[in-house]
């Protein structure tokens, strides 16, 4: 078969089966609010939210093949040695939040814009595995989609020529820069033209994954950038390329937009429902923690947890700003006498004691692990 590369579709969409989009539409935007509220009450979301944003770093990644878990991430923060074979997957995830950080941080004081979208992905494509795949730069060679190591005859995906990305690319900043447009109809054909137009040699899925968190909270429906989608779209991955494809290949826009507006409804109650159990931990946590200390660290101590729910004694004391090893490692015994938190692993020779806040990890897992 003698395949073309494929010409970019101009935005917006129009033709689209209104009937039966508007009140899809209307529902996810109903459910982005529902969770907006809930994000909005969290008295520090950065730090509750925290093993939520890991998981989505997981998950995105795992999308394109990564095989790390949510469980080694954690193990690794806490200082924990990997197993040389998930080094490279783990520095993965590990840029992949940070520059979901650096979007995040970015996002406070500009707008998105194509620039601000390569130094992203510059951060996310740092490293070993990214570092012939032009991180920061948009291509400037025709790429495609298929098997690993198929040819363009046989590929699945041909995006477009890189002689007319510029422009589309131009065009799409716009379509996305228009404060007029519904903003989950937007995210949803944002998404889908960035994958088209695949603009860079590798990171095209997972920065345009970011992308939904940031141009929702640009448009105002998030107080925070911070609404991930891959549960979601990883648990559907098949449907989700197909979908892609069938733009191209049939113009089907109405299916992919019925498909991803799904998307949001599901996740954007499954967030909440995620965010609600960390909550209710906190505010039940709180308190038991003010008892069993009677110190002035309590709350920092909690905090700790929620940033790092596996976490060495090192860092424990780094974490709740306690300088003195002997008062840090008193507040621990504490904490474990009271079943509040336990031990991961004994300390011994030079490697300290590893805690761990089980209930917290079973519900950023979704399931019991600990
Ligand atoms: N037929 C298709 N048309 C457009 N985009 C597609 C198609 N199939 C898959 N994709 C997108 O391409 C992404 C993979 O592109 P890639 O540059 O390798 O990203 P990453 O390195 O983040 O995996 C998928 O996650 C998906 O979003
Ligand atoms: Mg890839």
């Amino acid at each position: 078969m003698n395949q073309l590369p494929t010409v970019p579709p101009s935005l917006p969409i129009t033709q689209l089966d209104w009937q039966k989009l508007m009140p899809m539409i209307s529902r996810a935007n109903a459910a982005l609010g529902r969770y907006d509220g809930l994000l909005r009450s969290l008295p520090n979301p950065a730090v509750l939210l925290s093993p939520i944003t890991t998981n989505e770093a997981v998950l995105s990644s795992r999308i394109e093949g990564t095989q790390a878990t949510l469980e080694e991430v954690i193990q690794q923060d806490a200082g924990i040695e990997t197993p040389p074979e998930r080094y490279q997957d783990l520095e993965e995830v590990r840029n992949y939040r940070d520059a979901l950080f650096l979007a995040e941080q970015t996002l406070e004081h500009r707008r998105l814009s194509l620039s601000v979208i390569k130094e992203i992905h510059q951060r996310l494509l740092q490293g070993v595995r990214g570092r012939d795949k032009t991180p920061g730069q948009f291509r400037i060679d025709q790429n495609w989609i298929g098997r690993p190591g198929c040819t363009m005859e046989n590929a699945r995906f041909i995006p477009p020529n890189p002689i007319v990305l510029p422009q589309a690319l131009e065009a799409w900043e716009q379509y996305f820069s228009n404060t007029e447009e519904d903003p989950v109809l937007q995210i949803t054909v944002v998404h889908a033209q960035f994958e088209i137009l695949h603009p860079f040699k590798d990171g095209n899925g997972r920065i345009g994954r970011m992308l939904i968190p940031l141009l929702l909270f640009q448009r105002g429906l998030l107080s925070r950038p911070m609404f991930y989608l891959s549960e979601y779209l990883e648990a559907h991955r098949e449907r989700y390329y197909d979908q892609l494809l069938l733009i191209t290949q049939t113009g089907d826009w109405q299916g992919w937009i019925e498909f991803f507006t799904q998307a949001v409804i599901t996740q954007a109650d499954t967030n909440l429902e995620k965010a609600q159990h960390i909550l209710a931990l906190y505010n039940q946590l709180k308190p038991q923690f003010i008892d069993a200390t009677r110190s002035q660290f309590a709350v920092p101590a909690l905090d700790a947890f929620f940033k790092r729910p596996l976490i060495n004694s090192t860092d424990f004391a780094t974490f709740s700003g306690i300088d003195n090893r002997v008062t840090a490692n008193g507040l621990l015994k504490k904490l474990v006498d009271q079943q509040l938190i336990q031990i991961f692993r004994a300390g011994s020779g030079r490697s300290p004691s590893i805690y761990m806040l089980s209930k917290l990890l079973n519900i950023a897992e979704g399931r019991k692990v600990f």
